[in-house]
């Protein structure tokens, strides 16, 4: 059968908060069918009872019950990604790997290499982008709006205490989390390297305020730093913010004009002017996931299913590239190494 006129057959490694959200999306688009689930503990554990497809203790159980599937969404902990995505890229799938792609430059090479050797696709999860503000926000820079690019903000301020980082689990570890940047704001600073490309002379300070117990790295930083394109930034976050999410902005003063998106997680343009130039009216953003006690990233991962199936039907192309996954990594891999270098020096 043509490719156009199929399903396209799905199974998510990682039936955890997000892999159980893949798999419910790739149910409801009526393009896509799930043909299993991989994870460690048993369906009954992960409270993933609704799914009725098989469930697998490993990708290597999986592969060999030869379930026919084209793509594999990798939804583990972010230490598992580059090494599981290259297992299903060899086995001739394309992946899906949830953010962020891998947590060094090298491993996302590996990625990137097995990929290209198999003529298969990396899909990267960077859900943000589809947000209004964001779209919008995309096309006054591309279009040159704002002029020539003086100064980015990034503020990242969100809550992450105990009711997140529970004993036992891989959040708040080196090797599988890997840092605050990449598994709570990777997502900004994606945005920021969609916006207005790579970053150089990076300075940094940090600080670890209230996680000394449950993190094995810091939650705070003040990063400096030139966009190669022109003009500087900084990236402020935190995750030791009491009680609930603060804000997720971004403030971008240009020679044109000056915009400030803000609200918890990007999501509200409060600022736009830029003389001659009418902000036109945004469709409402999807809330962020709720996971009860503290809130995530936009709830948009039906338009990460929906590229891929696009993608691999010919209609278009995936909207965050290994490529891009891989800058994201870097940039946060070239930040910690600041940090790092400073811990030595003490
Ligand atoms: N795009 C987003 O907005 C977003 C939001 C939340 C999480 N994430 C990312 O999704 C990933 C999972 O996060 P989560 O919050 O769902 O975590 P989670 O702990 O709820 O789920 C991870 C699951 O992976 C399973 N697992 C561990 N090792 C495995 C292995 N070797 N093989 C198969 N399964 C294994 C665990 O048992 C668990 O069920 C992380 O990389 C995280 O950064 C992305």
């Amino acid at each position: 059968m043509n490719v156009k006129n199929k399903k396209i057959k799905f199974v998510v490694v990682g039936a955890g908060h997000i892999g159980k959200r893949h798999g419910v999306m790739i149910q409801r688009n009526e393009e896509s069918e799930l043909m299993a689930m991989v994870d460690v503990f048993p369906k009954e554990k992960l409270n993933a009872e609704d799914f009725d497809v098989p469930f697998f203790t490993s990708i290597d159980d999986l592969l060999a019950a030869e379930i026919p599937f084209d793509v594999a969404c990798v939804c583990t902990p972010n230490g598992l990604h580059a090494a599981q995505s290259v297992q299903l890229l060899d086995a001739k799938k394309h992946v899906v790997c949830e953010k962020p792609m891998g947590l060094t430059k090298d491993n996302c090479e590996k990625v990137i290499f097995k990929s290209l050797q198999m003529s298969k696709h990396v899909f990267c999860v960077m859900q943000n982008r589809y947000s209004p503000p964001s779209e919008w926000i995309k096309s006054v820079i591309d279009d040159g709006l704002l002029g020539d690019i003086f100064m980015v903000q990034l503020n990242c301020y969100w809550n992450r205490d105990e009711r997140y980082y529970k004993k036992g689990s891989w959040k708040g570890t080196k090797d599988l989390d890997g840092g605050t940047l990449f598994t709570q704001f990777s997502h900004f600073i994606d945005i920021m390297y969609w916006l207005f490309g790579d970053i150089d002379n990076i300075k940094g300070r940090f600080a670890d305020f209230t996680h000394q117990d449950n993190t094995d790295f810091e939650d705070s930083g003040f990063v400096s730093f030139d966009f190669v394109n022109g003009g500087m930034g900084s990236i402020n976050y935190s995750t030791s913010v009491a009680n609930q999410n603060l804000e997720s902005s971004i403030t971008i003063i240009g020679k044109n004009g000056s915009i400030k998106i803000g609200g918890q997680y990007m999501n509200e343009v409060e600022v736009c002017n830029i003389a001659g130039y009418e902000m036109p009216k945004l469709a409402p953003t999807n809330p962020g996931n709720d996971y009860g006690a503290y809130k995530g990233s936009a709830a948009n991962h039906h338009y990460i299913i929906e590229n891929v199936v696009d993608t691999l039907k010919g209609r278009t192309t995936a909207t965050t590239n290994a490529l891009e996954g891989l800058k994201v990594v870097e940039i946060i891999e070239r930040i910690y190494k600041v940090r790092d270098e400073q811990v030595n020096l003490r």
